[in-house]
Protein backbone atom coordinates (compact mmCIF):
# COMPACT_ATOMS: atom_id res chain seq x y z
CA UNK A 1 0.00 0.00 0.00
CA UNK A 2 1.31 3.35 -0.39
CA UNK A 3 2.88 5.12 2.52
CA UNK A 4 2.66 8.83 1.53
CA UNK A 5 -0.06 10.11 -0.37
CA UNK A 6 0.71 12.41 -3.40
CA UNK A 7 -0.96 15.66 -3.16
CA UNK A 8 -2.64 15.10 -6.87
CA UNK A 9 -5.34 13.36 -6.10
CA UNK A 10 -5.82 9.42 -7.99
CA UNK A 11 -8.70 8.94 -10.26
CA UNK A 12 -8.77 5.19 -11.75
CA UNK A 13 -9.63 5.79 -15.49
CA UNK A 14 -11.85 2.59 -15.97
CA UNK A 15 -15.38 1.71 -16.88
CA UNK A 16 -15.06 -1.75 -14.04
CA UNK A 17 -16.06 -1.27 -10.78
CA UNK A 18 -14.16 -4.78 -9.41
CA UNK A 19 -11.36 -3.02 -10.78
CA UNK A 20 -11.86 -0.09 -8.58
CA UNK A 21 -12.01 -2.29 -5.60
CA UNK A 22 -8.49 -3.89 -6.44
CA UNK A 23 -7.23 -0.40 -6.95
CA UNK A 24 -8.69 0.43 -3.64
CA UNK A 25 -6.63 -2.78 -2.15
CA UNK A 26 -3.09 -2.10 -4.03
CA UNK A 27 -3.32 1.19 -2.73
CA UNK A 28 -5.03 1.83 0.06
CA UNK A 29 -7.60 4.54 -1.55
CA UNK A 30 -9.05 5.35 -4.24
CA UNK A 31 -10.20 9.08 -4.91
CA UNK A 32 -12.39 9.59 -7.76
CA UNK A 33 -13.32 7.37 -10.92
CA UNK A 34 -13.60 8.93 -14.60
CA UNK A 35 -15.21 6.75 -17.24
CA UNK A 36 -16.27 7.28 -20.66
CA UNK A 37 -18.52 5.64 -23.22
CA UNK A 38 -15.23 3.80 -24.44
CA UNK A 39 -14.36 2.75 -21.44
CA UNK A 40 -18.02 1.67 -20.76
CA UNK A 41 -18.12 -0.68 -23.81
CA UNK A 42 -15.18 -2.42 -22.38
CA UNK A 43 -16.85 -3.40 -19.17
CA UNK A 44 -16.98 -6.93 -18.83
CA UNK A 45 -20.85 -7.34 -18.19
CA UNK A 46 -21.51 -5.29 -21.45
CA UNK A 47 -18.81 -7.59 -23.26
CA UNK A 48 -20.58 -10.76 -21.87
CA UNK A 49 -24.48 -9.84 -23.10
CA UNK A 50 -22.59 -8.68 -26.54
CA UNK A 51 -20.67 -12.03 -26.81
CA UNK A 52 -23.78 -13.78 -26.12
CA UNK A 53 -24.86 -11.82 -29.10
CA UNK A 54 -27.12 -9.62 -27.74
CA UNK A 55 -26.85 -5.54 -28.28
CA UNK A 56 -28.89 -3.06 -26.26
CA UNK A 57 -31.16 -0.01 -26.67
CA UNK A 58 -30.12 3.15 -25.70
CA UNK A 59 -32.48 2.85 -22.91
CA UNK A 60 -30.33 -0.55 -21.93
CA UNK A 61 -26.98 1.08 -22.46
CA UNK A 62 -28.22 3.97 -20.11
CA UNK A 63 -29.21 1.78 -17.55
CA UNK A 64 -26.19 -0.50 -17.61
CA UNK A 65 -23.49 2.72 -17.26
CA UNK A 66 -26.04 3.76 -13.96
CA UNK A 67 -24.97 0.73 -12.61
CA UNK A 68 -21.96 0.85 -13.40
CA UNK A 69 -21.52 4.23 -11.98
CA UNK A 70 -23.58 3.26 -8.61
CA UNK A 71 -21.30 0.54 -7.88
CA UNK A 72 -18.30 2.61 -8.20
CA UNK A 73 -19.70 5.70 -6.48
CA UNK A 74 -19.27 3.93 -3.11
CA UNK A 75 -15.95 3.01 -3.50
CA UNK A 76 -14.31 6.48 -4.06
CA UNK A 77 -13.41 9.25 -2.30
CA UNK A 78 -13.97 13.31 -2.84
CA UNK A 79 -13.09 13.35 -6.37
CA UNK A 80 -16.35 11.63 -7.24
CA UNK A 81 -17.20 9.68 -10.31
CA UNK A 82 -17.21 11.29 -13.74
CA UNK A 83 -19.72 10.02 -16.36
CA UNK A 84 -20.04 10.94 -20.26
CA UNK A 85 -22.66 12.76 -21.75
CA UNK A 86 -23.54 11.10 -24.98
CA UNK A 87 -22.29 13.65 -27.53
CA UNK A 88 -21.80 13.37 -31.35
CA UNK A 89 -20.15 16.59 -33.15
CA UNK A 90 -23.69 17.70 -34.01
CA UNK A 91 -25.27 17.35 -30.32
CA UNK A 92 -26.42 20.91 -29.19
CA UNK A 93 -25.82 22.09 -25.51
CA UNK A 94 -29.46 22.19 -24.13
CA UNK A 95 -29.65 18.45 -24.97
CA UNK A 96 -25.54 17.47 -22.82
CA UNK A 97 -27.83 19.61 -20.29
CA UNK A 98 -30.55 17.59 -20.29
CA UNK A 99 -28.53 14.09 -20.15
CA UNK A 100 -25.97 15.95 -17.81
CA UNK A 101 -28.69 16.57 -15.40
CA UNK A 102 -30.10 13.36 -15.55
CA UNK A 103 -26.78 11.51 -14.79
CA UNK A 104 -25.86 14.10 -12.30
CA UNK A 105 -29.23 12.27 -10.28
CA UNK A 106 -27.58 8.95 -10.67
CA UNK A 107 -25.08 9.29 -7.62
CA UNK A 108 -24.10 12.07 -5.14
CA UNK A 109 -21.01 12.24 -6.00
CA UNK A 110 -21.10 13.03 -10.02
CA UNK A 111 -19.73 14.84 -12.36
CA UNK A 112 -20.77 15.38 -15.55
CA UNK A 113 -17.84 15.23 -18.47
CA UNK A 114 -18.97 17.48 -21.17
CA UNK A 115 -16.49 18.16 -24.43
CA UNK A 116 -14.42 21.59 -25.10
CA UNK A 117 -16.23 22.38 -27.90
CA UNK A 118 -18.37 25.52 -28.27
CA UNK A 119 -21.33 23.14 -27.54
CA UNK A 120 -19.77 21.42 -24.68
CA UNK A 121 -18.37 25.00 -22.99
CA UNK A 122 -22.29 26.40 -23.21
CA UNK A 123 -23.82 22.88 -21.81
CA UNK A 124 -20.70 23.27 -19.05
CA UNK A 125 -21.83 27.62 -18.45
CA UNK A 126 -25.39 26.33 -18.23
CA UNK A 127 -24.57 23.15 -15.66
CA UNK A 128 -22.50 25.08 -13.43
CA UNK A 129 -25.54 27.73 -12.49
CA UNK A 130 -27.76 24.54 -11.92
CA UNK A 131 -24.64 23.64 -9.68
CA UNK A 132 -24.14 20.13 -11.46
CA UNK A 133 -20.34 19.95 -11.23
CA UNK A 134 -18.48 19.37 -14.47
CA UNK A 135 -15.15 17.68 -15.97
CA UNK A 136 -14.39 19.06 -19.12
CA UNK A 137 -12.84 16.48 -21.40
CA UNK A 138 -11.05 16.38 -24.78
CA UNK A 139 -8.77 18.97 -23.60
CA UNK A 140 -5.74 19.43 -26.19
CA UNK A 141 -4.73 22.96 -25.91
CA UNK A 142 -4.18 25.66 -23.54
CA UNK A 143 -7.47 28.36 -25.56
CA UNK A 144 -9.46 25.56 -24.18
CA UNK A 145 -8.30 25.20 -20.57
CA UNK A 146 -8.53 29.26 -21.00
CA UNK A 147 -12.28 29.00 -22.13
CA UNK A 148 -13.09 26.17 -19.86
CA UNK A 149 -11.71 28.80 -16.94
CA UNK A 150 -14.17 31.51 -18.32
CA UNK A 151 -17.05 29.96 -19.23
CA UNK A 152 -17.55 28.47 -15.53
CA UNK A 153 -16.65 31.38 -13.44
CA UNK A 154 -18.88 31.93 -10.59
CA UNK A 155 -18.78 28.15 -10.15
CA UNK A 156 -19.96 27.58 -6.64
CA UNK A 157 -18.26 23.77 -7.02
CA UNK A 158 -14.37 23.05 -8.50
CA UNK A 159 -14.77 22.19 -12.34
CA UNK A 160 -12.36 20.11 -13.43
CA UNK A 161 -10.44 20.61 -16.74
CA UNK A 162 -8.85 16.94 -18.62
CA UNK A 163 -5.94 17.80 -20.55
CA UNK A 164 -5.22 14.52 -22.46
CA UNK A 165 -1.09 13.92 -22.64
CA UNK A 166 -0.83 10.18 -24.35
CA UNK A 167 -2.82 11.23 -27.29
CA UNK A 168 -0.65 14.81 -27.71
CA UNK A 169 2.08 12.33 -27.42
CA UNK A 170 0.74 9.65 -30.13
CA UNK A 171 1.06 13.06 -32.50
CA UNK A 172 4.53 13.56 -31.37
CA UNK A 173 3.76 16.55 -29.29
CA UNK A 174 4.91 16.94 -25.84
CA UNK A 175 1.49 16.08 -23.54
CA UNK A 176 2.72 16.74 -20.08
CA UNK A 177 3.75 20.36 -21.11
CA UNK A 178 0.01 20.81 -22.27
CA UNK A 179 -0.65 20.16 -18.52
CA UNK A 180 2.33 22.08 -17.26
CA UNK A 181 1.17 25.49 -19.42
CA UNK A 182 -2.26 24.85 -18.20
CA UNK A 183 -0.85 24.78 -14.76
CA UNK A 184 0.86 28.43 -14.92
CA UNK A 185 -1.89 30.17 -16.72
CA UNK A 186 -4.22 29.24 -13.89
CA UNK A 187 -1.81 30.72 -11.21
CA UNK A 188 -2.91 34.10 -11.97
CA UNK A 189 -7.05 32.97 -11.98
CA UNK A 190 -8.97 32.38 -8.89
CA UNK A 191 -8.60 27.95 -8.67
CA UNK A 192 -12.00 27.36 -9.46
CA UNK A 193 -10.64 25.25 -12.39
CA UNK A 194 -8.48 21.90 -11.31
CA UNK A 195 -6.32 20.32 -13.51
CA UNK A 196 -6.67 16.67 -13.94
CA UNK A 197 -3.93 15.13 -16.09
CA UNK A 198 -5.62 12.22 -18.34
CA UNK A 199 -4.96 10.04 -21.12
CA UNK A 200 -1.85 8.92 -18.69
CA UNK A 201 -0.08 6.07 -20.78
CA UNK A 202 3.28 5.50 -18.64
CA UNK A 203 4.31 5.57 -14.68
CA UNK A 204 6.51 8.55 -15.93
CA UNK A 205 3.56 10.70 -16.85
CA UNK A 206 1.96 10.32 -13.42
CA UNK A 207 4.93 11.28 -11.47
CA UNK A 208 5.13 14.23 -13.83
CA UNK A 209 1.48 14.96 -12.89
CA UNK A 210 2.60 15.03 -9.31
CA UNK A 211 5.59 17.25 -9.86
CA UNK A 212 3.84 19.31 -11.94
CA UNK A 213 1.19 20.15 -8.71
CA UNK A 214 -1.78 18.33 -11.02
CA UNK A 215 -4.69 18.72 -8.50
CA UNK A 216 -5.56 15.22 -9.85
CA UNK A 217 -4.82 12.56 -12.20
CA UNK A 218 -6.41 9.45 -13.75
CA UNK A 219 -4.84 6.83 -14.29
CA UNK A 220 -5.50 3.49 -16.10
CA UNK A 221 -5.24 0.62 -13.73
CA UNK A 222 -2.17 -1.24 -15.79
CA UNK A 223 0.04 1.63 -15.26
CA UNK A 224 -1.31 1.86 -11.47
CA UNK A 225 -0.25 -1.92 -10.92
CA UNK A 226 3.38 -0.96 -12.46
CA UNK A 227 3.59 1.70 -10.07
CA UNK A 228 3.08 -0.21 -7.01
CA UNK A 229 5.04 -3.13 -8.55
CA UNK A 230 8.10 -0.54 -8.68
CA UNK A 231 6.93 -0.11 -4.64
CA UNK A 232 4.71 3.83 -5.58
CA UNK A 233 7.97 5.90 -6.37
CA UNK A 234 7.96 9.67 -6.39
CA UNK A 235 9.16 11.85 -8.01
CA UNK A 236 12.22 14.05 -6.23
CA UNK A 237 13.73 17.75 -6.33
CA UNK A 238 16.02 16.30 -9.52
CA UNK A 239 13.09 14.97 -11.06
CA UNK A 240 13.04 15.42 -15.16
CA UNK A 241 10.43 14.42 -17.95
CA UNK A 242 10.99 13.88 -20.80
CA UNK A 243 8.87 12.10 -23.17
CA UNK A 244 9.89 9.74 -26.35
CA UNK A 245 8.22 7.98 -29.22
CA UNK A 246 8.32 4.43 -29.77
CA UNK A 247 10.99 5.26 -31.65
CA UNK A 248 13.12 6.97 -29.06
CA UNK A 249 12.61 10.47 -31.05
CA UNK A 250 12.04 13.40 -28.19
CA UNK A 251 8.76 14.72 -28.87
CA UNK A 252 7.95 18.25 -29.94
CA UNK A 253 7.42 20.74 -27.05
CA UNK A 254 4.52 22.96 -26.65
CA UNK A 255 4.84 26.66 -26.25
CA UNK A 256 3.23 28.46 -23.57
CA UNK A 257 1.11 31.26 -24.23
CA UNK A 258 0.00 34.58 -22.45
CA UNK A 259 -3.76 34.07 -22.72
CA UNK A 260 -6.30 36.56 -20.62
CA UNK A 261 -8.52 34.30 -18.32
CA UNK A 262 -11.01 37.26 -18.20
CA UNK A 263 -11.62 37.78 -21.74
CA UNK A 264 -15.46 35.60 -23.15
CA UNK A 265 -14.76 32.30 -23.37
CA UNK A 266 -16.11 32.85 -26.85
CA UNK A 267 -13.07 34.90 -27.83
CA UNK A 268 -10.85 31.86 -27.76
CA UNK A 269 -9.78 29.92 -30.62
CA UNK A 270 -11.08 26.27 -28.97
CA UNK A 271 -11.02 24.03 -32.55
CA UNK A 272 -8.92 21.45 -32.15
CA UNK A 273 -8.58 17.95 -34.37
CA UNK A 274 -8.18 15.79 -31.41
CA UNK A 275 -11.14 16.80 -29.52
CA UNK A 276 -13.13 16.57 -32.88
CA UNK A 277 -11.50 12.96 -33.68
CA UNK A 278 -12.10 12.06 -29.80
CA UNK A 279 -15.71 12.63 -30.06
CA UNK A 280 -15.82 10.42 -33.21
CA UNK A 281 -13.93 7.61 -31.86
CA UNK A 282 -16.43 7.82 -28.26
CA UNK A 283 -19.67 7.69 -30.39
CA UNK A 284 -18.39 4.63 -32.24
CA UNK A 285 -17.59 2.58 -29.67
CA UNK A 286 -20.48 3.57 -28.03
CA UNK A 287 -22.59 2.42 -31.15
CA UNK A 288 -20.74 -1.04 -31.11
CA UNK A 289 -22.53 -1.81 -28.47
CA UNK A 290 -26.02 -0.98 -29.69
CA UNK A 291 -28.93 -2.17 -32.00
CA UNK A 292 -28.96 -1.20 -35.24
CA UNK A 293 -32.68 0.59 -34.95
CA UNK A 294 -31.41 1.86 -31.21
O1 LIG B 1 -9.10 9.79 -19.30
C1 LIG B 1 -8.99 9.80 -20.68
C2 LIG B 1 -8.73 8.46 -21.21
O2 LIG B 1 -9.73 7.55 -20.93
C3 LIG B 1 -8.32 8.44 -22.63
O3 LIG B 1 -7.18 7.69 -22.63
O4 LIG B 1 -5.48 6.22 -23.53
O5 LIG B 1 -7.69 6.49 -24.72
O6 LIG B 1 -6.02 8.32 -24.71
P1 LIG B 1 -6.56 7.14 -23.99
Amino acid sequence: MLANRPKTKILVDGGDPSETLRMKSLIGFVDGQTTNPSLIAKNPEIQRLIASGHRLSSQEEKDEYKKIVQSISPLVGDAGVSIEVFADVGTRAEEMVAQGQEMFSWIPNAYVKYPCTHEGLRAAQMSVHKSIRVNMTLCFSQEQAAAVYAATQGSKEPVYVSPFVGRLDDRGEEGMDLVRNIKKMYERGDGHVHVLAASIRNVNQLLCSFALGAELATVPTKVLDEWAATSFPMPDQDFRYQGADASGQLLKSIPYKALDLNLPWESFDIAHELTTKGIQKFVADFQSTLRRSA
